[in-house]
């Protein structure tokens, strides 16, 4: 079984997650849909899409929004997995139900979250200063390492069934 990662990330924790996940699945392929908007004929040679998105004031990254909600058919025609990596833990799942198109999550197997990074140094001027009115000024990383080796395992477990 074949199995294609795709991921936006704006700030590269999305990026990083999407790499440590491929490196606990064996025959997995990586690409940022930032950088390629053109993959959808690629995924006729995957049995299984695992979709990994970040969250910027309430919203799922629009690469990901676009290509879920244009290859939306072909996509529910595989083993599908999200993961959203956020600085809410409280609100990783409702933004990622609400972010990807519904058909989507219905037909995911897995769902996840997989934690935050901010690293003050890599933001934009308007980015420094809404995390100034939420009270972040310092770096913080909280990757959810556990979470990741879950969703890979249960996605295996799933596509035994
Ligand atoms: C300007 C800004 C706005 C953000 N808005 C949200 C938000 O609405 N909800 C949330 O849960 N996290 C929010 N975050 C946190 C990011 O989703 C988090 O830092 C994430 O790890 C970024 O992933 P990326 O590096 O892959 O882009 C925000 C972060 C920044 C800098």
């Amino acid at each position: 079984m074949r199995t294609l990662i795709l991921y936006g990330s704006k700030h590269g924790c999305t990026a990083k997650c999407a790499y440590l996940l491929r490196d606990k699945l064996e025959n997995a392929d990586v690409i940022d849909l930032s950088q390629n908007s053109s993959v959808s004929l690629s995924l006729d040679d995957y049995d299984a899409v695992l979709i990994g998105t970040s969250v910027y004031v309430g919203k799922i990254n629009k690469a990901v929004a676009k290509f879920c909600t244009a290859n939306l058919d072909k996509l529910k025609a595989k083993r599908i997995g999200l993961f959203v990596c956020c600085g809410l833990p409280e609100k990783a799942m409702e933004q990622l139900e609400t972010g990807f198109p519904k058909e989507l999550v219905q037909a995911a197997r897995v769902k996840a979250y997989f934690g935050y990074q901010y690293e003050m140094d890599q933001l934009n001027f308007f980015e420094r200063i809404i995390m100034r009115l939420v009270g972040k000024h310092r770096n913080e990383t909280a990757i959810r390492h556990a979470a990741i080796e879950d969703f890979a395992r249960s996605f295996v477990q799933e596509n035994w069934r």
